[in-house]
Formats: C-alpha cells, structure tokens, sequence
C-alpha cells in the first residue's frame, strides 16, 4: 500500500503544532523548578545560551532529515543513510566502501532509537498528563481545599492509589487518539491552532492573577535579576538538559511533524520562532508560579511535587480572601497544564503511529490503536509502581522512574549526540545545504555556523552531560 504524504496546512499550522509539542509539562512543571533550584535568572540566562548555541542546530538538524526523508523518523534516517552511502561510494576505495555501509546501517539505527525513545516516554508521560486531568476535576470539585498537609497527603494518596491514576492515563490517551486518528491536518494541526492560543490566554491570566498579589515582587525579582554567583557546573549541565528536553529533541516529534513540512518551509527561522514561543512560555510559567509563591511564603524550590502540592497550597493561601476567584484560577492552571501536556503527548503518539502505519502497511487507525494499547499498558504499570504495586521496580527504581531515566537521560542524549556526528560528518554537505537554504532560494548566512556547531559543540557538550550522569552512576 502506498500513502500519500499529507503536509500540514499553513505556516502557523507547522509553527503550532510543533511549540505545541515542544511547550509542555517540561515548561510548565519542569522548567521553574529547575530555575528555582539553580539560582533562578541566571539559571534562565544559561538556559537561553543553550537554546540558542545547542538546542537550536540540534532542531534544524531533525528538521532537514524528517523533510528530507517526508516518512516515520526510522525511515527518514534511513534513507538519509542510503542516499549518503550512494553519494561517497562513487568514488571510494574498497575499505572505505565497506567503511561507508557500515557508518550507513549506523545512520539508519538512530531513526529507530528514535521512535523507540519517543514510543516508551509516551506511556510515562501519559501518567503525569493523567495527574493533571485529575487536577482539573478536584480543583473544580473542591477537592483541593485544606491546609498544607492536607495538600501533600491528597498527592500521596492519590498518586500511589490503583485505580484513579491508571483511569486518567487511558483517558488523556485515549484523547490523543481521537485526534491523532483524524490525520496531520485535520487532527493535529487543528487541535493545536485551538488549543495553542488557549494555552496562551489562561497562562497570561494566571500570570496577572499571580502577579498582583502582595508580596509578588519578591518573586519577580528573584525570577528575574541574575545571581551569577550561583552558577556552577551543575547549572550548566542542568540547564542542557532541560533545554533538549523542552524543545522535544532525539525523541522523534522534531522529526516526524518535520516530515509534514513543505518545502518552502524555512528551517531556521521555524526552529527561531519554536524555540521563542517555548522559552516565553517557560518564562511566564515562572511569572505564574513564583510571585504567587513568594506572596504567600512557599519556598520556590520544592521539587517536582511544586505544581501538584505547593501550587494547590498557594491558590488556597494566595486567594482565601476570593474563594472564587482562586477556585476559576485553580482550575484555569490545570486546565492549561493538560492543554500543554496533551499536545505534546500527541505528538509522542504521531512519532510511533506514523512508524506504525507506514513501515507495516496498515492503515492509521490500526497504527495508532497499537501505539494506544501498548503505550497505554506501559502507562498503567508506570503508574502501579509508584504506590500500588512497589514491587514494579528495577535497581531500587520505580518502573515509572525507570522509563524517565532511561529515556531522558540515556536515550535522549545518545541520539542527539548521533544525530549531530551522523548529519555534521556522514551526510554529504551538499544535502545538508540544500535542505538549509530551501534549495539555494534562501539566505545560507548562518550555514557554516550551523555546520560548525552539529560538528563540533553540540556532539561536545551532549558528551559532556552524558559524561556526568555516568558520573552520578558510578
Ligand atoms: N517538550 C516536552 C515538554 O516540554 C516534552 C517532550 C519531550 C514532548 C519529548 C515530546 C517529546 O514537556
């Protein structure tokens, strides 16, 4: 069966979908505890300098294979790898033919690590999604109101029970799979031109909301005057990390919705503009959290548990004088933060689906009823072992941690590094130049930097992490 590839409609569709991917709990649960533990603003300056030195070139590289390839990450890399190989044998000596097909199947494993990565993280990070779709009902419901130690045993309770979280993770997949089923335009790209801007109206709210309590400013200030005295290595390491982790890299999505691009799409300037919207959000994030937080004396650097237990905490607190007011306010943040989270979640889901449906000649449908079933499995034992079945673990890790370590600090980093060496020096230049300048219609100013930092920086400092999370293991 042959498909035919569909593209996404419309410049802003293609700019959406993909911030809708790149914009997620990784930005809004993530990112301000992270600056919150590392000093705050100049946590953000670093944060800002790795998006732009790293995270952008390592974008624009998924870009050009999932354009190039217009097929399912694997296939994608693959005939990259392919068209490479046919390009430096003409000329090769035997050994470095032999060379050259290995370095090719090499090329090829990497689009497979891909889809598996994003494949795996998909059951995870429907869990924590599920987490905030529960968030909305007991906000709405009341459920969140008591003090602070009412606040934290509701989390434990909840997050450690059987039936609850198991029931949320099917439902936010089961969502996914409605929309990723209508296809790349009808679902995807009109899901996210909806929920996009909606996800930016209530964030903006909830910022103004935030910002006008007393005491905000102390937030504010610490969100944003750089303390450089509190850099160090560790902030540097934590600010990569989290910078590939937000723009959704070596996961596959870059790749895949690259894959919907048309060719006038211009790479650069689309992986600029993503990467904006991504920072911004992850920025107003904080404007939401921390002056709340300041007013009402939490401290900002609570961990993970900071938008599940210290936030419930500070909407009871910050509002008790408006009781409504901090009831629509709850409600309006988890909405936002199933909004943020779902959007990524498909397009975790659309990587294995397009896999699916392509390679195994089924039809859409029947790809994202297996990615469904499967990842929905994996989601249910994730969430089991984090209370209702402890025996789920590996290593003295829960299962659900296991699928966060392995995917996001193992995976996510060997295939960004791969990436980088496999298109910076095994991917003819020629390629990798056409698909930069749309076929020499547009400008190639930032071609040899680009080049430059896929060559050398990018595979550099992604070792360099890597280097240090074994480091951490030993
Ligand atoms: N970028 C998403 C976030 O910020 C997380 C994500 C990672 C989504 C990888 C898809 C793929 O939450």
């Amino acid at each position: 069966m042959s498909h035919e590839r569909v593209h996404f409609g419309s410049k802003l569709g293609i700019i959406l979908a993909t911030a809708g991917s790149a914009v997620g709990l990784g930005n809004v649960w993530r990112f301000p505890y992270m600056a919150g533990e590392n000093g705050g603003a100049a946590f953000i300056v670093v944060y800002i300098a790795c998006v732009l030195l790293l995270g952008i070139p390592c974008m624009v590289s998924e870009f050009i294979i999932g354009r190039h390839g217009a097929s399912n990450t694997a296939r994608a890399y693959t005939k990259m790898a392919a068209e490479s190989l046919q390009a430096s044998s003409a000329q090769a000596s035997p050994s470095a033919l032999r060379r050259s097909r290995a370095l090719s199947k090499a090329g090829a494993l990497i689009g497979y690590l891909g889809v598996l990565t994003g494949f795996l993280i998909t059951g995870y990070y429907a869990v924590v999604s599920g987490w905030c779709l529960q968030y909305v009902y007991a906000s709405s419901v009341g459920q969140l109101k008591g003090d602070a130690s009412y606040v934290t045993d509701y989390f434990q309770q909840f997050s450690s029970s059987l039936f609850m979280p198991a029931f949320w993770t099917v439902a936010i997949l089961l969502i996914c799979h409605v929309v990723i089923i209508r296809g790349v335009r009808h679902g995807i790209e009109r899901a996210s031109k909806v929920m996009m801007p909606a996800l930016f109206v209530l964030l903006l709210i909830i910022v103004a909301a935030s910002c006008m309590l007393p005491g905000a400013a102390a937030g504010v200030r610490f969100l944003l005057e750089p303390n450089f005295t509190a850099l160090n290595g560790n902030v540097f390491l934590s600010a990569l990390g989290q910078s590939f982790y937000s723009l959704s890299i070596a996961m596959g999505c870059i790749c895949t919705y690259a894959s919907y691009y048309s060719r006038q799409t211009n790479l650069l300037h689309s992986a600029v503009q993503i990467s904006f919207v991504d920072c911004l959000v992850a920025i107003l994030a904080g404007l939401m959290i921390f002056p709340a937080a300041f007013s009402v004396g939490v401290s900002p650097d609570s961990g993970a548990s900071l938008v599940f237990i210290t936030l419930p905490n500070v909407f009871n607190q910050a509002f008790g004088s408006w009781p409504v007011l901090g009831w629509v306010i709850s409600i309006a943040f988890y909405l936002l933060l199933s909004l943020a989270a779902l959007t990524s979640l498909m397009s975790l889901h659309e990587v294995a689906t397009a896999f699916f449906f392509e390679e195994f000649h089924i039809t859409r449908g029947q790809g994202a009823l297996i990615v469904t079933a499967v990842t929905a499995v994996i989601g249910i034992f994730c969430s089991m072992s984090l209370g209702a079945m402890p025996g789920l673990s590996l290593g003295g890790r829960s299962l659900f941690d296991v699928f966060d370590f392995v995917t996001g600090q193992i995976f996510l980093p060997v295939g960004g590094f791969l990436t980088c060496l496999f298109l910076g020096w095994y991917v003819p230049k020629s390629i990798v130049r056409d698909e930069f300048t749309n076929w020499g219609t547009t400008s190639r100013r930032f071609f040899s930097l680009y080049l430059f930092l896929i060559r050398y920086l990018c595979p550099l400092a992604i070792l360099v992490i890597f280097l240090h999370q074994l480091g951490w293991l030993i």
